[in-house]
């Protein structure tokens, strides 16, 4: 069958260049399953490609795609079973054929859009029971953290000071509380929302880096009666620097007792609550919560969750009406309670992972991950030459290279997570922990193996011995 007649054909018949670009995810998807012994430099290829301007004439489709190949081959790709860095991904396959299949299509999920806008509500529902979150809440699909807990405060704000969306803030004071250990993302949503980040009460961590909720009340208490509103309290369900999770039961009823809007940001931590309930216990009372697929859910990005308890309190921040979305057949567009306008259809890569491989594969994946976590504490703590911050309450384990005779550990840690970027067998980034410098692996990969977490320890002993 020959395309159409019309503008933008390319060179090759389409499928041509499909089957060709199902060639090289083939390979990639083959590349990932094993580490690969170095991150390669940019090549000359590529190099040449950075200098060209604007083309204004066609190229050789095939020969575009071996250069896109080559572009992503020469980029760090978080799949790789030896990303240990940040809060990585691992472009689990049927999310990207999911990917795929949406942008095909290129359904919006700004407005109703029939099947689609179904099966987003019914992704949310499935997303809160795998977590163990109220059935009956609503949310929506968002692009990750930032998004859902922006999202999550704008409704804080207007539940805390209805009207405030329209008049702004009006000289109110204001505050939000979170845990000095809080995500930037909070910090940056209390900006945007106008709170200011100077109001966000950061509130000093007990022994195990949770958010302390006797300060928590006092905070809140001292405020009220100088006349500060309280807007919301963030606690975390994962902190993204250590995995620390905060006492959710403790803050819940903090925010009970004095009728404060609870928002969980459990971005990286929450899919663990499917394998270990009793660590976050208290989180189902949040009146939002955020949870990202796209981290410890595997899928490719951007795919994060906002979850509310009712779909009033997203409304009462978004809804709006305009000449071009008239509300006769709808009472709400998904745009009357998302922050987004246009919004690819991410439901669907957690709606066909959970599918096509069932709820209890994602969580033997994530018991899978506890345990390279631990196995990994284990091993460091067992050698003289390493020492960890402390048990892993999830699946970040900040460790550090402690050699006899080296003066300077934060120094030594730094050069020693440089090296390792510039060796290459395994993709580790450092953090800064109560001004020491740790190196900081997080397991959130379907693909690492415990082979992988014993290598990594021989590697950076290998190469913290060299630069001792
Ligand atoms: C706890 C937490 N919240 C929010 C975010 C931001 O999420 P995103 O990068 O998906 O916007 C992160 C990212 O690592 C996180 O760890």
């Amino acid at each position: 069958m020959t395309e159409p007649d019309r503008p933008l054909r390319l060179d090759a018949p389409r499928e041509e260049a499909l089957e060709h670009a199902v060639k090289l995810v083939t390979e990639a998807w083959r590349s990932f399953d094993r580490f690969r012994p170095e991150e390669p430099p940019l090549g000359e290829r590529v190099r040449a490609l950075l200098r060209t301007s604007l083309p204004q004439e066609p190229s050789a489709v095939h020969e575009a795609l071996d250069d896109t190949a080559r572009i992503l081959d020469q980029s760090i790709a978080q799949p790789r079973p030896r990303y240990f860095a940040f809060i990585g991904s691992s472009g689990l396959e049927i999310g990207t054929i999911a990917d795929l299949l949406a942008h095909t299509y290129d359904v919006n999920l700004a407005v109703d859009s029939r099947a689609a806008t179904e099966i987003e509500r019914q992704a949310v529902r499935w997303a809160a029971e795998f977590i163990g979150y109220p059935a009956d809440c609503a949310g929506a699909f968002t692009s990750g953290g930032t998004v859902s807990n922006t999202s999550a405060l704008a409704a804080a704000r207007e539940f805390a000071l209805p009207g405030s969306r329209h008049e702004g803030l009006g000289g109110k004071r204001v505050a939000v509380y979170c845990s000095q250990e809080v995500h930037y993302s909070i910090t940056r949503a209390i900006e945007m929302l106008g709170i200011g980040s100077s109001n966000l009460r950061a509130i000093p961590l007990g022994e195990d880096r949770g958010m302390l909720p006797d300060l928590l009340a006092a905070a809140i208490d001292e405020d009220r009666a100088a006349g500060v509103n309280a807007v919301a309290v963030v606690a975390t369900a994962g902190t993204t620097l250590t995995g620390a999770i905060d006492p959710l039961d403790a803050i819940a009823d903090v925010c009970e007792e004095r009728g404060v809007w609870l928002h969980v940001d459990g971005a990286y931590g929450l899919p663990a609550a499917a394998v270990r309930p009793d660590l976050f216990r208290g989180f189902e009372r949040a009146r939002s919560v955020s949870v990202d697929a796209h981290k410890w859910l595997y899928l490719p990005k951007a795919c994060g969750v906002v979850l509310v308890r009712r779909q009033e309190d997203l409304a009462a921040a978004f809804a709006h009406e305009e000449g071009y979305l008239p509300h006769q057949r709808h009472e709400l567009h998904a745009v009357d309670f998302t922050f987004e306008y246009s919004r690819p259809f991410r439901a669907l890569k957690l709606w066909l992972a959970l599918r096509a491989h069932g709820a209890q594969a994602f969580r033997e994946a994530i018991e899978r991950n506890l345990r390279e976590a631990r196995l990994l504490y284990e091993t460091v703590s067992a050698r003289p030459d390493f020492e960890a911050l402390g048990e892993p309450r999830l699946s970040i384990v900040p460790f550090r290279h402690v050699p006899e005779g080296v003066g300077d550990l934060n120094a030594h840690n730094q050069r020693l997570g440089d090296a390792l970027q510039a060796d290459g067998r395994v993709w580790i980034a450092t953090a800064l922990i109560d001004g020491d410098v740790w190196l900081r692996p997080c397991f959130v990969n379907f693909r690492t193996t415990e082979e992988d977490v014993l290598d990594l320890v021989e590697i950076a002993a290998e190469v913290g011995e060299r630069l001792a």
